[in-house]
């Protein structure tokens, strides 16, 4: 029996990185999928055609996860599509590196506005079917820079802090109500942000990593899927690290 089969998985920022490596490893458990990406549909087409081929039914909505407008529109589009959302994954967010006394305030507020906004209008606008059927799974993905900081990234931190803040918010509001609440804060996982930082910091933070290098994004689905599935069911408000040690807490 696959652990997901007949849930509708929405996932934000999907197709890419870690987002669609979560919503192929979520339709092979058996979900249908909507993935809510900034992106055009033709650049989404790899995992659109993986999820297809797994046999899983896939809406992509072109979505800004930080503009209320948009969201609502997708959600309105995902419902209409499947008639309700089952897990939620609000994976979608951005990085920049800037020193604090030279961050422009558009880098502030597009960091927080996506990462953290982004994961409080999704969640406002589909906990509501949720909570009416007593039953549904929302992740957030954080980052272990969230809890430990990184320099040139005050913005990006404080986004994951606030991202960590309000999974155990939300947690605490809703678990009683049938709907579970988790973080995932991975470490340095090898996708196209990653690639967008500079070789000085990927040099100093494999220097201090403990398991001496990164991570891929096979080595975060498995913790999505136990949080999204019956597997994860005394899981509330937690944060889980897939983070070759760069966090222990
Ligand atoms: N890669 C890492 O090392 C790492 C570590 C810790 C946490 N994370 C977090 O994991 C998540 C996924 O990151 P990734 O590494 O896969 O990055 P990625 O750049 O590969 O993918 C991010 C996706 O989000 C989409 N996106 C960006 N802004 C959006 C918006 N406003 N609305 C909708 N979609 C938007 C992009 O189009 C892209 O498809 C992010 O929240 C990131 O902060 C990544």
């Amino acid at each position: 029996m696959r652990k997901l089969e007949g849930r509708i998985a929405l996932i934000t920022g999907a197709a890419s990185g870690i987002g669609k490596g979560i919503a192929i490893t979520f339709a092979s458990e058996g979900a249908n999928i909507v993935i809510a990406d900034l992106v055009t549909e033709a650049q989404a087409s790899d995992v659109l055609t993986a999820i297809k081929k797994l046999g899983r039914e896939v809406l992509f909505v072109r979505t800004d996860v930080s503009d209320e407008a948009s969201v609502r529109a997708m959600a309105a589009q995902s419902l209409d599509r499947f008639g309700r959302v089952d897990i939620l994954v609000n994976n979608a967010g951005i990085f920049t590196e800037s020193l604090l006394e030279d961050m422009p305030i558009e880098d502030w507020d597009r960091v927080v506005n996506t990462n953290l906004r982004g994961t409080f209008l999704c969640t406002r606008v589909l906990i509501g079917q949720m909570l009416e059927r007593g039953d549904g799974r929302i992740i957030n993905i954080a980052s272990q820079l969230g809890q430990i900081g990184g320099g040139a990234v005050a913005h990006y931190s404080a986004s994951k802090a606030g991202v960590i803040g309000f999974t155990k918010a939300l947690a605490r509001e809703v678990s009683r109500r049938g709907v579970l609440v988790n973080a995932i804060a991975p470490g340095p996982i090898e996708t196209p942000l990653l690639a967008s930082e500079t070789e000085a910091w990927r040099s100093a933070k494999l220097a201090e990593l403990p398991i001496g290098r990164f991570g891929s994004v096979d080595e975060v689905t498995p913790t999505a899927l136990l949080l999204a599935s019956s597997d994860g069911s005394y899981y509330v408000g937690q944060t889980l690290g897939p983070n070759g040690g760069d966090v222990m807490l």
